[in-house]
């Protein structure tokens, strides 16, 4: 049976690896791995197939950036031909960024079956375009493969067939597990030992002047608390160039580029707090117990708030300054690690492809 693997961006990886390593274990399972192109600075894609041992993809689309309609029709035109030349049992796609709907869609049209790893979390908020290219890609996929109790009650909800369901745990808590032990001190100068991690790159906190001007100062204000490591994203880096913003410096906010993926979960580990809108971050702080605030008004990862670490903190920079205080002056809530999110989500999505493989 043959598997084509769809990855593009940053946290395609972390979900794809697990599945792509336990996969190869079984002979009666051949790979493809094609990457979009979707992100390709050397920080944003080349040192996650190293350091998560995945092997180099067979085939990069270079499709870059651009538009959501460009980028999503870019790799569309792209994906197709590959698609036709490798003819797939299944195609294999990742959480929710355009590379998942858009290669999905190509192959639904093609008649290829498509198993989505992530299916069923909903953010209940369409104004993020994750949560149109959540829908979409679990409305058209044969399998879909839940990281958690929500998200099976939101796909039965919006009248997925029960057996094409399954709950198979978090493949990103998969590489967390199998690479902590590997985690490393970033080689930056100066770094503090005790501080806040920062990252930001949701379109509602940093494409709007007057949000991100507001979070610059508060960031700027809770350096003075604690010093802020911030490993900033190319997209916050860009907006904060156009809008003239500033940062402070060391001691109180030390900016780094895009950090590798041992270097990430390094800081991760060791921070006081994290201060978040990524998705997959409010998961790894919920399974290494460490205090997370998400800066936005919703969570398609209710999970992380229910169970974990997590806690919803919204857009107002008042608030968002108060909780921190709260948690850095000793009132961090305890969290719980989530059913499945054990390592070993890979290897239970690749006995099921074993299973249909042998039937
Ligand atoms: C994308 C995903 C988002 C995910 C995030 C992870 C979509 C709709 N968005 O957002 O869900 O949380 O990745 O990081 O798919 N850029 C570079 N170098 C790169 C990649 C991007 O400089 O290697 C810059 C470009 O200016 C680009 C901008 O970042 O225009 C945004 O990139 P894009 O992939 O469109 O969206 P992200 O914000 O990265
Ligand atoms: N990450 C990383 N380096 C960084 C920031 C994040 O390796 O500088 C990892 C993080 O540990 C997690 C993933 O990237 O595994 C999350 O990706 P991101 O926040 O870009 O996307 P999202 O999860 O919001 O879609």
């Amino acid at each position: 049976m043959k598997l084509l693997h769809i990855v593009g961006a940053r946290p395609n990886f972390m979900k794809a690896a697990p599945v792509i390593l336990a996969a190869a274990q079984s002979p009666r399972l051949q790979q493809v791995l094609v990457h979009t192109g979707q992100h390709y600075d050397e920080k944003m894609s080349d040192i996650f197939f190293r350091q998560l041992g995945m092997p180099q993809p067979d085939v990069n689309l270079g499709v870059g950036s651009g538009s959501h309609a460009v980028q999503t029709a870019e790799i569309m035109t792209r994906v197709e031909p590959v698609l036709l030349a490798h003819r797939p049992d299944w195609l294999v796609v990742y959480g929710d960024v355009n590379s998942t709907v858009a290669s999905a869609i190509v192959a639904s049209k093609l008649g290829i079956r498509i198993a989505h790893v992530e299916a069923g979390l909903r953010s209940y908020d369409r104004t993020m375009p994750e949560e149109i290219n959540r829908i979409l890609t679990d409305r058209i996929s044969d399998l879909l493969l839940a990281p958690s109790d929500d998200g099976i009650e939101n796909l039965l909800r919006e009248g997925a067939a029960r057996g094409s369901i399954h709950m198979v745990g978090n493949c990103m808590i998969d590489t967390l597990v199998r690479l902590v032990p590997s985690a490393c001190r970033p080689d930056a100068a100066g770094l503090p030992g005790r501080f806040i991690l920062v990252t930001l790159h949701r379109p509602s906190n940093v494409d709007d002047p007057v949000q991100l001007a507001a979070i610059v100062d508060a960031l700027n204000r809770l350096g003075a608390r604690l010093p802020v490591v911030f490993p900033i994203h190319p997209r916050t880096r860009k907006r904060i160039a156009e809008f003239g913003l500033k940062l402070d410096g060391p001691p109180y906010v030390h900016l780094l580029e895009p950090q590798g993926y041992l270097e990430f979960l390094w800081l991760q580990k060791h921070a006081a707090l994290i201060l978040t809108d990524s998705g997959g971050v409010q998961e790894e702080a919920t399974y290494l117990g460490v205090p997370c605030l998400t800066m936005r008004e919703n969570t398609e990862r209710p999970v992380t708030c229910s169970l974990g670490t997590n806690r919803l903190v919204g857009q107002d920079m008042g608030r968002v300054i108060a909780e921190a205080d709260a948690v850095l002056g000793g009132k961090a809530r305890p969290g719980k690690i989530p059913p499945l999110w054990d390592g070993g989500a890979g290897g239970r999505i690749a006995a099921l492809f074993e299973t249909m493989a042998t039937a």
